[in-house]
């Protein structure tokens, strides 16, 4: 997806350079029901397409020849939501949804926060080598703290733009507490070492549809859902 041409460019210049060489070819701007999910994953697609309904035509990076990245450099996670919700709609034309999430610990003043994905500095290609890496380093500054200060939450935030201006923004968080190792064999990221306490599980210890139905992800989607309803309806 990556335009070799484009590199070093701010983003906004990546656009126009998009614009310019006309690569947003298979879908036309302007079609409302139409919305792009800016990510490169096909679960957070999947997610959206079943807890938000079937009658939007969901589109993914994939529907395009080519498109630019747009860097996650906020100091937020909602405002790199925001920023590549705003930015993908202005470069396709359509409706865009984007989101950005991750691993809140207060015991270490909200890291890792919106470097998350990329805690312990790993550069690997195999995610599941990060995020193993992500985690021991989290568990490494833990040392020493107690249970009751080892309070953590994931969060989400989504963010829905229109080429001309942001639609609707939401934020889902999950409360928990760091566990001193890991946990569990499903799921991704930290959910190993993240305990829910009600459910006296790690997250990684819940089926795909118990996280779900308790996640930051999933609260945030269900936050949003009446919202867009009403948008689409009105
Ligand atoms: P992204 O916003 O999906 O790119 O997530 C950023 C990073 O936050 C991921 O790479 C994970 O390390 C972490 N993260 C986000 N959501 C979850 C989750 O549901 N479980 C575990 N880790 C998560």
């Amino acid at each position: 997806m990556w335009i070799p041409a484009c590199a070093g460019m701010t983003p906004r210049g990546k656009r126009s350079l998009m614009r310019r060489r006309g690569v947003c070819v298979r879908v036309m701007a302007g079609e409302s029901k139409k919305i792009l999910v800016a990510s490169t994953n096909p679960g957070k697609l999947n997610e959206l397409r079943a807890m938000l309904g079937s009658d939007i035509e969901w589109l993914s990076f994939s529907d395009f020849d080519a498109i630019g990245e747009i860097e996650e450099d906020g100091a937020t996670f909602a405002e790199n939501a925001r920023k590549k919700a705003v930015g993908y709609a202005e470069a396709t034309g359509l409706w865009t949804i984007a989101d950005d999430s991750g691993l809140v610990v207060e015991a270490l003043g909200g890291a890792p926060g919106v470097k998350s994905a990329r805690f312990s500095g790993a550069r690997e290609e195999d995610r599941t080598l990060v995020d193993r890496k992500n985690m021991a380093k989290v568990l490494k500054l833990l040392e020493g703290v107690p249970d009751e200060k080892r309070t953590a939450r994931f969060v989400c935030c989504l963010c829905l733009a229109s080429p001309e201006k942001i639609l609707i923004e939401t934020k889902g968080t999950l409360e928990g507490f760091i566990n001193d190792r890991e946990v569990g064999e499903n799921g991704f990221g930290y959910d190993p070492i993240f305990f829910v306490p009600h459910l006296n599980k790690t997250v990684a210890q819940l089926t795909h549809e118990e996280k779900n139905a308790i996640s930051h992800r999933g609260n945030a989607i269900r936050k949003l859902k009446p919202l867009l309803d009403k948008l689409l309806r009105g």
